[in-house]
């Protein structure tokens, strides 16, 4: 049996393929939570910022110590950075058998890697009934390269979406083959055509392609019949999605996922506010039971200078009167976004516009970044006077106030009634989940109440969140 490690990093489309993968490979080989263990070792690669690519060489480099010890190791790269550094990851890696981009067809990967596991688990075979004469030398996997540049159509590069999922917890999903787990992504769409100014997305993903509806569909029975509890729709801006075969948009896809029978929530993720309508909201709250009460809606800045700059389309007034749609129809729904600090530009006034923002709208929950540079994206050449320890002390002011602000709104839950999705069991024996709203909440019951709904009574709230009490069995 092949020993399989997936090691996975970025967004929920990077989980939501992943899981893809794992599930097909499962079948075929053994996935292991460590890479000691294992055999075959695929890295999902994330590119959304220079931080996130050096994290992947650095544990390439890591990694050639292991193919020392077990030179059959096979080693593989997939996903955004694979999309555009294939060259330098074979230069810099000779460990490394096979790049593969997240823009190619995932189902040509999924062939590739079937086999490979075949091929390997026979090389395992003579390996270890000769292992002084081992006779086949590794050689790098070519015709995988070949397919991957044949399909990039001769542009100048090689090649041509917060979740917030820990690396934990993945490797648990990885570990258990996704037996256990009771949440699934469905990626319902693929790449993105919005050309944010700061945004590799559009490169290392391609062009936006949305997903059949009836595949999603199926996709989702499935997964529910499989006793999934929480489905999380995943596109880089699920808004656009338009079915292939019938021209229906997201909100008739949602329609459908509504009428789907079981005992299970929706989740979607990300949401573009250029495209978010009134009527998407009034469909949530109609599915009171189904959808979740909670909206990602990236604002990146509160300055209509920098959106215009980063050619986010809307302005602030646009996405203040997206907030009181949500304020209106969905009045208990959290709303958490993500926001560049530093962009090429930003001035004192405009970074403070942003906290303007933020008092306004009183996040639940931010993710914030200070503005990485990338290659290929139209920012990369823009004049950017600020220090970059400007910046820095700009986002730690900014995720200071943030934080502040998800304690004072996490504290108005105390009290409530909440239901909660269980997740997993915390290293200090209490259990922990999620709400409706994906607030996360601590509380002692039994190791059966994982993958189930609960409800709890909240008692405590902290920053970051909440603590409760079963009032109820499971449900
Ligand atoms: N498609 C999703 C975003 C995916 S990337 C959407 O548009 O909502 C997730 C977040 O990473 C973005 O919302 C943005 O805040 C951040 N991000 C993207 N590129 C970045 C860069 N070059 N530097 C810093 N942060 C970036
Ligand atoms: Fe990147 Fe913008 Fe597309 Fe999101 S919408 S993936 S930020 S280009
Ligand atoms: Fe990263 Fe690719 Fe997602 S760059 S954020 S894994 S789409």
């Amino acid at each position: 049996m092949v020993n399989i490690f997936f090691k996975t990093y970025g967004c929920q489309a990077n989980v939501a393929d992943s899981t893809f993968l794992i599930s097909y490979l499962s079948n075929r080989g053994r996935v292991v939570s460590c890479e000691n263990e294992a055999d075959f070792i695929i890295i999902n690669s994330c590119a959304i910022r220079e931080k996130a690519e050096q994290k992947l060489f650095s544990y390439l480099g890591k990694l050639a110590l292991l193919k020392e010890d077990k030179p059959y190791l096979r080693v593989g790269v997939i996903g955004c950075v694979a999309s555009y550094r294939k060259r330098d990851i074979f230069e810099k890696f000779d460990h490394v058998n096979f790049v593969f981009g997240a823009k190619e067809d995932i189902n040509v990967l999924r062939s590739y890697l079937a086999n490979a596991l075949e091929e390997l688990e026979t090389i395992k075979k003579i390996y270890y009934n000769d292992p002084i004469n081992f006779p086949i030398k590794f050689r790098r996997d070519r015709d995988i390269e070949k397919i991957v540049v044949e399909r990039c159509g001769g542009c100048d590069f090689e090649c041509h979406s917060f979740l917030q999922l820990g690396q934990k917890k993945l490797n648990k999903l990885e570990e258990t083959g996704r037996k256990k787990l009771k949440r699934a992504f469905v990626n319902i769409m693929t790449g993105c055509n919005n050309y944010c100014s700061y945004c590799i997305v559009p490169f290392t993903r391609g062009r936006e392609v949305s997903y059949k509806m009836k595949q999603i569909l199926e996709h989702v029975k499935g997964e529910v019949k499989g006793g999934v509890k929480e489905i999380t729709l995943v596109g880089q801006n699920v808004n656009s999605y338009s079915d292939p075969d019938s021209g229906a948009k997201f909100i008739a896809l949602l329609r459908e996922v509504a009428k789907i029978e079981g005992n299970f929530w929706v989740r979607y993720i990300s949401s573009h506010p250029k495209d978010m309508t009134k009527n998407l909201f009034e469909v949530m709250a109609e599915n009171k039971d189904r959808f979740c009460r909670h909206l990602h809606l990236p604002l990146q800045s509160g300055s209509d200078k920098i959106l215009k700059a980063m050619n986010r389309v809307y302005s602030v007034e646009h996405y203040l009167k997206i907030v009181d749609w949500i304020r209106e129809v969905l009045p208990d729904a959290t709303i958490t976004s993500d926001i560049i600090v530093g962009f090429p530009g930003e001035t004192e006034e405009d970074y403070q516009m942003t906290r303007k923002i933020i008092e306004k709208v009183r996040f639940d929950l931010i993710y914030s970044f200070v503005y990485s540079k990338r290659k290929y994206t139209t920012a990369f050449n823009y004049p950017d006077d600020c220090k970059q320890e400007e910046k820095l002390s700009r986002l730690y002011a900014l995720q200071e106030r943030a934080k502040e602000i998800s304690a004072e709104n996490n504290s108005k839950h105390i009290g409530s009634v909440q239901r909660v999705l269980v997740e997993d069991r915390l290293k200090n024996g209490r259990l922990w989940g999620r709400t409706s709203g994906n607030v996360l909440v601590h509380f002692d019951g039994r190791d059966e109440k994982t993958g189930t709904f609960v409800d709890l009574k909240i008692g405590k709230a902290d920053r970051v969140k909440l603590e409760g009490v079963l009032v109820e069995k499971e449900i």
